[in-house]
């Protein structure tokens, strides 16, 4: 139960509390209220200095609005009691340099930042700005980093809904969870992120109670079509061919995140590799022989790369150690994909 705490002064700790849930709430007007009165209490106390600098930092000029160079500050992201557990929340501070572009993320990413950034001039003329995308595409191209990027870019928690937990530990319960989480879009705004998302078709067939599993799946899509939260809704799945045909018409984008082509893959290095001077070319034509390869096995080669360099006590990283690196990568992506 929340207290009135404007009948009389509230403790130190109460005062902070109050802050912490003016924060937490997005309620500029009330932290502002409750940390001038930490102020006066502070003067009263005769801690003058104190009290004068928190009144300064409220006279702070307010944060730039989002804008593609500036992000706001996060807010905290509490889940309820009830869903702590299936909803984990974190908050990425991921920017749009972070990721190579490839496929439909090329023209979706950007596009659905400037739609949310722009949803109030939208709404006026009763213009619904994209915000439920469904990514699909092979392991390690870069989906979950997307759902990261869009929350960074936005300075939104990321939500990651844990669905295997839905069917495990809450069998029996799990359209019902589905409608808190939906519920819950509306009291914590922030990137909510379905990732695997396929498993909520698969357990259609799979499921032994075939009833309780298709309902999940029918659930979600009434949740999808009846949500106006705001929240963005990100879906991720390897395989979209497990997913129902009218999960698709729901999203405003479904957007193929291929395996990198070799440009895409010789950007990754560049950014990797920069300050190490390897010649330009040389990363070029390394990319090329990398085809197949996914963003995550580049990067992970990098990686080893970076430590043989370092274990072998050199400064400056050599094609060659990329090169080296490179044929294990490889090697063991083959073992995998055999
Ligand atoms: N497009 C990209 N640009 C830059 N780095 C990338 C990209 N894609 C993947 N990576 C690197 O690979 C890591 C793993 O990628 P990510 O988790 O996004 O893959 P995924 O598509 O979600 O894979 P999965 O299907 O297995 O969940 C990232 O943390 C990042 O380091
Ligand atoms: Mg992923």
């Amino acid at each position: 139960m929340r207290r009135d705490v404007g009948e009389r002064e509230m403790a130190a700790s109460e005062m902070i509390q109050e802050l912490i849930r003016a924060h937490v709430e997005g309620n500029s007007e009330r932290f502002r209220t409750v940390a001038l009165q930490l102020a006066a209490r502070e003067a009263r106390n005769g801690h003058r200095l104190v009290a004068g600098r928190i009144r300064d930092l409220i006279d702070l000029p307010a944060p730039a609005p989002a804008g593609a160079d500036s992000v706001a500050p996060t807010p905290l992201a509490r889940p309820s009691e009830d869903l702590r557990g299936i909803l984990s929340p974190s908050y990425p501070k991921q920017r749009l340099g972070e990721i190579v572009l490839v496929g439909d993320l090329v023209a979706v990413l950007p596009r659905l930042l400037t739609e949310h950034r722009s949803r109030e001039v939208l709404d006026r003329f009763s213009l619904e700005s994209r915000r439920r995308v469904l990514l699909h595409g092979p392991p390690g191209c870069g989906k979950t980093l997307a759902a990261g990027v869009i929350a960074g870019e936005l300075g939104l928690p990321l939500l990651r809904v844990r669905i295997e937990m839905l069917f495990s530990r809450y069998l029996g319960q799990t359209a019902a969870l589905l409608t808190a989480i939906f519920d819950e879009m509306h009291r914590v705004r922030g990137v909510y992120l379905f990732d695997e998302f396929d498993a909520l078709g698969r357990q259609r067939f799979a499921a032994n109670d075939v009833g309780e599993a298709s309902r999940v799946v029918s659930t979600f899509l009434q949740l999808l079509d009846a949500d106006d939260s705001g929240a963005v809704i990100v879906a991720a799945t390897n395989s979209a061919g497990e997913i129902d045909g009218a999960a698709f018409r729901r999203f405003d984008d479904v957007a193929h995140v291929p395996l990198p082509p070799s440009e895409a893959l010789a950007d990754l290095l560049h950014r990797r590799t920069k300050g190490h001077r390897v010649p330009a070319a040389q990363l070029d034509d390394l990319a090329s022989d990398l085809a197949g390869l996914s963003f995550a096995e580049a990067d992970r080669l990098v990686t080893e790369a970076l430590k043989t360099t370092v274990l072998d006590g050199r400064k400056r990283l050599t094609v060659a150690d990329l090169r080296a690196a490179a044929e294990e990568v490889k090697a063991r992506s083959e073992q995998c994909s055999a």
